[in-house]
């Protein structure tokens, strides 16, 4: 049998094995070395790939929400703006590049349509990119993200069609934003009414397409607190509960940020009070950033087991700080990562393992030179695969090889070095001698996706590298 007739679960490597005809050895963590503290059989498991002697072939386990296919937080709409941030800070950012991009997916009237010589198709622009940010995401790996769109409710159910069609597992946030101090006009709901209707009807959309909400389900998604009336976040904290739905939003990234908190919500006192308050802090949110939380926000924020989506690549980008991920592990908060495009200027989510990797190692400098705070590259793995998992609330579906779990699967091939000499298609060269540690290592720092042959998503194809 072939890996691309594999059903959608499977049971352990070893039943791989024998139903599907693979006829190698699984090599475990004992016999070939491949060691990852804390976490051997709970996230990767690596085969010799028999069929084609040349390649190493390592089988990651990845799903939506978590693994290191997992992007627990990704802005959609903001992929033509991938390295585009000049000198910026978060708050500039948002009104120089942000607003006018994601305004452009809806509202022929937006800032980016000035120059425009032909009438702007606001829905024709939101497919393209759309399209392309899913082609993206899928050659680099990620089997599931958690999208943010726009406001535009056209646009947004056009993303969630073109996710469900290419097969990629989704969440899909129809972004909420109608707080008049901090929205500008031209990027704006017109109020609390409009925005609780139009995510309505953004989540009936999802449910029409997938009904199980196991391929594709809406996420509500409140930008971050500044931009969303109480009124709005207290409607929406409500619709989350009545109806057990995921919630997406931002927090603590930037200190101009959280002083914009103390002003717009005087009687609460701190960020993470804020969305307690509008019942917004529960186990199916998803807080992005997180870099500047107190003690008392993390123990609150772990007391209702909300979740954290750490985005390396986005603070080091906008400058927004160092975000102390070892000391939320320390805590028992439940991190995954985040690309957070166009904060990040780049869309895989291997990117962000390396970038989690770097930034801990300044957290450890500026706290006395404590390697203690350093995660190595396991630990970068194991937040992209089984963190991510248990954020985006797939905890034991996603993120591993145990039986029962979603077939979602990227095909890693590293480049064997040739005798005479001739170069590799990728970057990461093997020339035979290293350990299966360092041969993760080396994919981890130099790959991409020219490393990634095949994508499967609940045992479909999804992406193939031509
Ligand atoms: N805070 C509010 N909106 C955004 C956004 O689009 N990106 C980031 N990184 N932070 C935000
Ligand atoms: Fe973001």
């Amino acid at each position: 049998g072939t890996i691309e007739k594999m059903d959608w679960t499977v049971g352990s490597p070893q039943d791989a094995v024998h139903k599907y005809g693979i006829d190698t050895p699984v090599v475990t963590a004992k016999d070939n070395g491949f060691f990852f503290p804390g976490f051997i059989g709970e996230c990767f498991h690596s085969y010799w790939d028999l069929r084609n002697r040349k390649s190493l072939t390592l089988w990651t386990r990845k799903m939506a929400n978590g693994c290191l296919q997992t992007d627990t937080h990704i802005h959609a709409s903001q992929y033509p703006n991938v390295g585009i941030f000049g000198k910026s800070t978060l708050l500039d950012w948002l009104t120089t590049y942000t607003f006018p991009l994601e305004s452009s997916l809806g509202n022929p009237k937006s800032p980016m349509y000035r120059n425009a010589t032909e009438p702007p198709d606001p829905l024709a622009r939101a497919k393209t990119v759309y399209n392309r940010v899913i082609s993206r995401t899928l050659a680099n790996g990620t089997t599931t993200a958690s999208y943010y769109a726009t406001i535009h409710l056209d646009a947004t159910n056009l993303l969630a069609d073109i996710a469900f069609a290419r097969g990629q597992r989704a969440y899909i946030g129809r972004v909420c934003m109608d707080r008049p101090e901090t929205c500008p006009e031209y990027y704006r709901d017109e109020s609390t009414e409009q925005t609780i209707a139009h995510t309505k009807a953004s989540i009936e959309h999802c449910r029409s397409l997938d009904v199980s909400g196991e391929l594709l389900a809406p996420i509500i998604t409140p930008r971050f607190a500044p931009s969303c009336l109480p009124e709005t976040l207290s409607q929406l904290g409500a619709l989350a509960k009545a109806e057990d739905l995921r919630v997406q939003t931002h927090i603590s990234e930037n200190l101009s940020e959280i002083s914009l908190v103390k002003q717009l919500f005087p009687d609460q006192t701190t960020y993470t009070d804020v969305y307690d308050h509008h019942e917004l802090l529960t186990p199916r949110t998803i807080l992005a950033h997180a870099v500047h939380l107190s003690q008392d926000e993390m123990r609150l924020i772990k007391q209702r087991k909300t979740k954290i989506s750490h985005c390396p690549a986005s603070n080091s980008a906008l400058g927004s700080g160092f975000c102390p991920v070892r000391v939320m592990l320390d805590e028992g908060l439940e991190v995954g990562l985040g690309t957070d495009v166009s904060g990040g200027y780049s869309t895989s989510i291997l990117d962000a393992v390396r970038n989690a990797c770097m930034v801990s190692r300044h957290v450890g400098y500026v706290n006395g030179g404590d390697s203690r705070y350093n995660l190595g590259v396991a630990e970068g793995l194991w937040l992209a695969t089984v963190g991510g998992a248990k954020v985006v609330g797939m905890q034991g579906r996603l993120g591993g090889f145990e039986e029962g779990m979603l077939w979602d699967v990227q095909e890693i091939v590293l480049d064997e070095v040739d005798p005479n000499g001739e170069r590799g298609e990728t970057e990461v060269d093997i020339f035979g001698w290293e350990t299966w540690e360092d041969r993760v290592e080396k994919w981890v720092w130099n790959g991409d996706d020219r490393n990634v042959r095949r994508v499967w998503v609940g045992g479909r194809l999804v992406h193939e590298r031509q």
